[in-house]
């Protein structure tokens, strides 16, 4: 690894308080099981109960990143920019990472600011702080970069299966978790494939034209990536390759789109997706799409547990369109990865709820929202 290398130094996620099981959600809606949980391939979405929201959310996540730097040597001090991805923004002018700051009383020599492009927000926030570190102008100073959302579809919509919440904080500068690599794979297209208008609360889809613009952008940006050498062997030294999951079949769709483009046998796209895909999608199967979350919960996934040196791969999509693939190198941090604690904590402590239960928070916020 480079003298100069940039990447995350520290990494922590978060799950808010309640679930709900996705056959809960189909007896619910009269629909078959099987299609929430073998068609789409979801297990359960996170909730946010009224009380911890997106800046509770934010909050906790941070203060664990945060809690886990300083133990390692860092100094809060050295926080010169608050980057916060979302798709959940609480106000049209000022920005999450307003509020966040407040919760946590970071202010003074700080850029702080809300990043919008509905799930790639997150990955935007990162590149920024990676590109701010790698341009000189940090010096020594580092970046908190969080990404938080609660992905909550009108009832009875199509996506509403797919639903989830979670956070994600990274601190950026020396690469202990891992090193980011300076170049990445960018492809965006305009496109209202998913939006959510100003005022309104739930966001519209076309789906099938949104899975088509999920696989177009996987397409894209992995060519970017292999230019003109081998696919296979490209692709096959990453320790596994990590996806935005709006849901796992998505992912798998995207893969098998891989596989066509490059002109691999079914087979052998099936093991790829097998061994290095799926198995960084296990935390995403708890708690659904987290939007800008949700391939940073991929990835810390997939960092769990590797040796310095291993490398993955990470593509980024968020709505509109914009996409882009990053490259990670594990850093001497991963192989303890102190932040699956946090995984294990939020399981422990969150409530399953019932339908029931479900039909009432769900009435609750449409007060509330009155
Ligand atoms: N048993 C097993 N499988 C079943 C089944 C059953 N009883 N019934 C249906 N299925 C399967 C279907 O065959 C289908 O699988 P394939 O696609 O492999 O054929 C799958 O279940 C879904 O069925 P439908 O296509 O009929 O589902 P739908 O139209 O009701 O909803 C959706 C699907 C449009 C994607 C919907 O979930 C949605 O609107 N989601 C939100 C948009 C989204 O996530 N798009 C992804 C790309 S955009 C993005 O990435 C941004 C983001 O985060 C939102």
């Amino acid at each position: 690894m480079s003298q100069n290398a940039v990447g995350i130094a520290s990494l922590a996620l978060h799950l808010p308080p309640l679930a709900l099981a996705v056959e809960e959600l189909a007896t619910l809606r009269g629909a078959e099981p099987a299609k929430y949980t073998l068609g789409l391939g979801c297990k359960t979405m996170a909730l946010c109960p009224p009380n911890h929201g997106v800046v509770e959310m934010a909050a906790t996540v941070a203060e664990r990143a945060l809690a886990r730097w300083e133990a390692d040597g860092g100094d809060r001090d050295r926080i010169a920019l608050l980057g916060v991805g979302t798709e959940s923004a609480l106000d049209m002018s000022r920005p999450l990472s307003a509020f966040v700051a407040d919760a946590l009383d970071l202010r003074g020599a700080l850029r702080s600011y809300e990043v919008k492009h509905a799930c790639y927000g997150g990955t935007l926030a990162l590149r920024q702080a990676v590109e701010w570190r790698l341009s000189g102008a940090a010096q020594d100073k580092v970046a908190l970069v969080l990404a938080v959302d609660q992905a909550l579809y009108a009832e009875e919509d199509p996506g509403e299966p797919t639903q989830g919440a979670g956070a994600v904080a990274m601190v950026v500068g020396e690469p202990t978790v891992a090193a980011i690599a300076p170049i990445s794979h960018p492809w965006s297209e305009p496109a209202f494939d998913f939006w959510r208008p100003v005022g309104e609360a739930f966001p519209r889809v076309q789906g099938q034209l949104s899975l088509d613009c999920y696989k177009r952008a996987v397409e894209q940006c992995f060519r970017g990536l292999v230019g003109d050498r081998d696919a296979a062997a490209v692709l096959g030294a990453f320790h596994a390759l990590c996806f935005h999951v709006p849901f796992p079949k998505m992912v798998k769709k995207g893969v098998f789109q891989l596989g066509e483009a490059f002109g691999w046998s079914e087979a052998d796209t099936a093991a790829l997706y097998r061994d290095k895909v799926e198995p960084t999608m296990e935390w995403n199967q708890l708690c659904g799409n987290a939007y800008t979350a949700s391939l940073w919960i991929a990835v810390a996934r997939a960092l769990a547990g590797l040796a310095a040196g291993e490398r993955i791969a990470a593509f980024s999509y968020g709505s509109g369109f914009g996409a882009e693939l990053l490259t990670l190198t594990a850093g001497p941090g991963a192989a303890a990865a102190p932040w699956r604690a946090d995984i294990e904590a939020d399981l422990a402590a969150r409530r399953l709820i019932t339908s029931d239960d479900y039909t009432a928070l769900r009435a609750a916020e449409s007060v509330a929202a009155e």
